[in-house]
């Protein structure tokens, strides 16, 4: 399987990879781009550390190839914050404690950022229904749904 050209705009930024057609989207990410915010967890799409957004939906990176993402709008965590200041749904996890060892993190506040912007995030047990797919093992969760609820507010 030759190399190819890959072309991904990820966080308003036109990039360009030199990869096989087989590499999913999280180690392009990861591998090719040093955006290692995204976390490999499972691999599997088991675990949503490998959570980003594209084209404003949510998705297992570690799921899909890189080569189906092109032409689509890739967020990572790296692309949530605006210079200095941090996204909102950033300082609820840092108010609320939304996070122990952190691995998860970036995972969880990217599903929450599109459970606000879903609408998902109407009470507690529809935001814990979203937030199922992101697993923290850690136990965190009663501070993760207190910080995507806030959000919403
Ligand atoms: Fe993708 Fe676990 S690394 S879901």
């Amino acid at each position: 399987e030759g190399v190819t050209s890959l072309q991904l705009n990820i966080n308003g930024a036109a990039r360009t990879i030199q990869a096989e057609p087989r590499v999913t989207l999280l180690d392009a990410l990861r591998e090719y781009l040093d955006l290692t915010g995204t976390k490999k967890g499972c691999d599997h799409g088991q675990c949503g550390a490998c959570t980003v957004l594209v084209d404003g939906k949510r998705i297992n990176s570690c799921l899909t190839l890189a080569v189906m993402q092109q032409g689509k709008q890739i967020t990572t965590i790296e692309g949530l914050a605006k210079g200095d200041a941090l996204h909102p749904m950033q300082e609820a996890f840092i108010k609320h404690d939304g996070f122990q060892c952190g691995y998860c993190t970036p995972g969880q506040i990217m599903s929450g950022v599109a459970c606000v912007q879903e609408g998902h995030a109407t009470t507690d047990a529809q935001c814990r229904e979203w937030m199922s797919g992101n697993l923290c093992r850690c136990g965190a969760y009663p501070n993760i749904v207190a910080a995507v609820r806030e959000v919403a507010q």
